[in-house]
């Protein structure tokens, strides 16, 4: 990959991309902003159109302009007007239900009208940024309708948002029911911790260097600990988030794509089937959870009123849309192990959670400590162990931590660390982070998309969780209160085994 021009590559092929959802949210904020950045980095094909499809009345006309407004809001790097130009003189809307048939055959007639005016080749590639319950309907109608045919060498592929089930069951009755009418390599699931630059750099990060895959298993590694703290709230997402809580929120896609990279095998190529195939494997090797496991080796929370950065955050139960008796979990930490050869006998410790003390992502590896012996006669007390942080966002880097003499007569060892930044090192990204699903998807790579086994493998691990959680109700909620680190049950988890959670600070 070129350090200068993060995305340098090849032109995405000609296509007809259609947003379903395209009056939403993630459209506005993520979606077009990410496809000006593909055009303004010459990513996009010549051959390009873009129909966005709603249930909003609304023109194409009408559609451009909010667009046209919206970017002012949400571009990440400035917007060159002729791009702009370009781009939304290639875009259209049109309005319809989805469960309504006849809907989609004005779509198809207008990606007919597009194919003609624009020459995107008979390309088509589907974007569902829709609330889960449409997700079969529309695969449904899509087929029905003709568009989801790959004939004469012309793709057809599906972007599918999450949350991909809302459990296992759900998960393998979602998966069923699109395959009815799409094959697998048309189906590219997204998870958008995959568009993060460090994410993807952690495969280059231990594979890409000789020096840290030898000790990249259970006879260094003392345990390894994954963070994803955030200081928001669940803002006005109050009545998707009583659906769901944290731990279906957040760890089976997000925690555990950042798990499966760290713990996965090496696969023998960068071919989506070769990675996917390893990540599917690890996640599989989870212990399963027995009820007691989940009564020690899991922890939910719920934040009460409190303070974050100096502002005063009610309690969840009393957020928009959210029930004054709400059991759900808005914070959740657990202790998986990972049966294989590897990682026998290394907890790794997750955690997640809403309103907590700081916006921090990270993957901390804790490396054993050295044996004392040396150093028994001398002054020093402790000896550090060495920790490498792979810093996910907000800062982006890498980070390792040794122990290293004081000056001085007197033997004292301090802890120092080796940073590598990205902005330092290759300057600010400013991505939306869907650039490169969007492109790759173009292009045919699924490799940064998840497969229907790794989704199945994730909710599996989970679910004995929820099973426990759902027949003993939590009695205990709020029991942190906003802007900490979450309850102290989970600090609790790891002292019993004579661990802490890695003090961000
Ligand atoms: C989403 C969750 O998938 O990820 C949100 O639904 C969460 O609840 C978000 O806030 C976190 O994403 P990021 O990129 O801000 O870490």
């Amino acid at each position: 990959m070129n350090s200068e021009h993060p995305l340098a590559g090849q032109t995405a092929d000609p296509c007809c991309m259609v947003i379903f959802g395209a009056s939403g949210d993630l459209t506005k904020r993520k979606l077009i902003p990410a496809l000006c950045n593909l055009a303004q980095n010459n990513l996009l094909a010549r051959q390009f159109a873009m129909i966005g499809f709603a249930y909003a009345q609304m023109t194409t006309e009408e559609f451009r302009k909010q667009l046209t407004e919206d970017i002012k809001q949400f571009a990440t790097s400035p917007v060159d007007p002729a791009t702009w130009e370009w781009l939304v003189q290639r875009i259209y809307y049109v309005q319809g239900d989805f469960a309504d048939a006849s809907a989609f055959s004005k779509l198809k007639e207008q990606m007919d009208q597009c194919e003609k005016a624009h020459g995107t080749h008979g390309n088509k590639f589907f974007y569902l940024a829709v609330a889960p319950k449409f997700f079969s309907v529309v695969v449904k109608q899509l087929g029905d309708a003709g568009l989801t045919d790959e004939k004469d060498g012309h793709y057809a592929r599906v972007i599918i948002e999450k949350p991909f089930g809302r459990d296992l069951d759900s998960a393998i009755q979602l998966n069923k029911d699109i395959k009815q009418t799409l094959k697998e390599s048309q189906i590219y699931r997204i998870d958008h911790y995959l568009g993060k630059e460090t994410v993807q750099n952690l495969m280059v990060f231990r594979f890409g260097n000789s020096i840290f895959e030898p000790i990249w298993n259970r006879h260094y590694i003392d345990n390894v600990q994954i963070t994803a703290s955030e200081t928001v709230g669940v803002e006005q997402r109050g009545g998707y988030y009583e659906t769901s809580g944290a731990l279906r929120d957040m760890i089976p896609n997000h925690l555990f794509q950042l798990l499966s990279l760290t713990a996965m095998e090496p696969p023998v190529s960068f071919d989506a089937d070769a990675v996917r195939g390893k990540q599917a494997e690890v996640l599989t090797a989870i212990q399963p959870l027995s009820p007691e496991d989940v009564l020690r080796k899991s922890v939910r929370g719920q934040y009460g009123e409190g303070t974050v950065s100096g502002k005063a955050i009610p309690a969840y139960r009393h957020e928009q849309d959210v029930a004054p008796d709400s059991n759900t979990d808005t914070y959740v930490a657990m202790r998986l192990m990972i049966d294989n050869w590897r990682w026998a006998d290394v907890p790794f410790y997750i955690r997640t959670g809403k309103s907590l003390a700081k916006r921090v992502t990270e993957i901390a590896i804790q490396f054993r400590r050295t044996p004392f012996v040396l150093f028994q006669n001398t002054t020093i007390t402790d000896l550090q162990s060495n920790r490498l942080i792979i810093h996910i966002q907000p800062d982006e880097g890498i980070s390792l931590k040794f122990g290293a003499k004081i000056p001085g007569p007197v033997m004292n060892v301090g802890l120092v660390h080796m940073d590598f930044d990205y902005e330092t090192n290759f300057g600010a990204t400013h991505q939306t982070g869907y650039e490169r699903l969007i492109y790759d998807c173009m292009l045919g790579d699924a490799t940064l998309f998840q497969r229907a086994d790794m989704v199945e493998a994730g909710w599996r691990v989970i679910r004995p969780i929820m099973d426990v959680w759902k027949a003993l109700p939590a009695r205990n909620f709020p029991n942190y209160a906003a802007g900490t680190w979450g309850p102290h049950e989970s600090d609790e988890m790891l002292r019993r085994e004579g661990r802490e959670w890695r003090i961000i600070d």
